[in-house]
């Protein structure tokens, strides 16, 4: 598909093409930055690149969702603003993956296509910037491992996009497997793989409600975390991270942070420790355990992160009262996006529209619903595909 949209668009068959899926965080919220484990899903959806040589030093960066063309150049790959600001994702990883040794003897023409539907909080940013990260090395002959290619990602976000966002979404859209999770340790940037028990599957909620992550309140609730390491290293002097924390430390550390701070570093605490028994509970098969870590997560993010919305929460408390779902929560940086139900193989079309409707009649908006599979991590593709 990828292919013939670049031949429509550029006159030529494309050299090389990959593509990368969104991802779902499973459980561990706003704990990568924090140095705390994480479980993400890669779903299957996903950003298609497909990519060609010009002559020039030109690049030519095409999205077919959009049917908007950027056109930059090699010699002078800075952050766009404006509506060409979409391009910063691709730019900001070829500008990484040059630092890292690529040659770029030659410009190119590359079209961006995607089933990814935008807000939802699968992000679809870090399938982008995976994407191009495999078609770019492919399309100038560099080879990168799987971590590093992670990596190139979250540079590109946090140094060319200006997202302080942590390891989980590229982590994940790299290391995704059908039927696995991906597991994080932040602090040490390991990658695993765990099973998927079987009869696990995923709906999404999306409120359609936007979330502005790169100036907004992420950034604060980073600046927070960090704050409050820096005070709680007066009582713990050795710990570099929030997840070196455990819950007795905390609540024992409470007049040093303040009710804010300490309710900011509960829930990453807490998450750490939810992460850790959801992997437990999933060795067991237990998805009940599993399910209600899920609740919890959620509820920590409500009170303690305070980054959920009534539309989240509405959401959320409908599916504990629905049959066959194990758990709900909101999945990724929060502030509206999307609930992400881990339900069994009964749950159905009609109980996921009952919810919906709820969500209508309460606040006189339509939220969407899609079930969802797991999918392959990045990867290159065929072109003759
Ligand atoms: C966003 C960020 C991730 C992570 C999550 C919250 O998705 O990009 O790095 O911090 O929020 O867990």
């Amino acid at each position: 598909m990828i292919n013939q949209q670049f031949t429509q668009k550029f006159d030529r068959e494309p050299a090389v093409s990959a593509q990368a899926p969104g991802r779902l965080e499973f459980i561990g919220n706003h704990t990568d930055y924090n140095g705390g484990p994480v479980l993400g899903v890669s779903v299957d959806r996903r950003i298609s690149v497909a990519l060609a040589p010009r002559a020039d030093r030109q690049v030519h960066l095409w999205s077919a969702t959009m049917d908007r063309e950027t056109i930059t150049n090699l010699d002078s790959i800075t952050p766009l603003t404006g509506e060409d600001s979409w391009a910063n994702y691709a730019l900001g990883v070829l500008k990484e993956l040059i630092d890292a040794g690529m040659k770029t003897p030659h410009g190119f023409d590359m079209a961006v296509d995607s089933d990814l539907p935008p807000g939802a909080g699968l992000s679809s940013s870090a399938a982008f910037e995976l994407s191009c990260g495999y078609g770019m090395s492919a399309l100038f002959d560099f080879e990168l491992e799987r971590a590093d290619m992670a990596r190139v990602g979250r540079r590109a976000e946090n140094n060319f996009v200006g997202m302080p966002c942590g390891i989980l979404d590229q982590g994940v859209s790299a290391f995704g497997d059908v039927d696995c999770l991906v597991k994080i340790d932040c602090e040490r940037e390991e990658f695993n793989r765990l099973p998927l028990p079987q009869d696990v599957h995923f709906w999404v909620f999306n409120t359609a409600k936007k979330h502005s992550l790169v100036d907004s309140l992420y950034g604060e609730r980073h600046r927070e975390c960090m704050e409050s390491v820096k005070r709680l290293q007066a009582a713990l002097p050795n710990i570099t991270c929030l997840a070196q924390v455990n819950s007795e430390q905390l609540e024992a550390n409470h007049a040093l942070l303040g009710d804010v701070l300490l309710r900011r570093a509960r829930h990453i605490v807490g998450e750490c420790e939810r992460v850790r028994a959801v992997e437990l509970a999933l060795k067991s098969g237990d998805m009940r355990a599993v399910g209600k870590m899920l609740f919890e997560s959620h509820d920590s993010s409500r009170i303690n992160f305070e980054n959920s919305i009534a539309e989240l929460d509405l959401l959320v408390d409908e599916l504990r009262r629905t049959d066959n779902v194990w758990g709900a929560r909101l999945t990724g940086g929060g502030f509206g996006g999307a609930v992400m139900a881990v339900t069994n193989s009964a749950f159905d079309q009609k109980q996921a529209e009952k919810n919906v409707q709820a969500y209508q009649d309460k606040f006189g908006q339509q939220a969407t619903f899609f079930h969802t599979q797991t999918g392959p991590g990045a990867h290159r593709t065929e072109v003759t595909a």
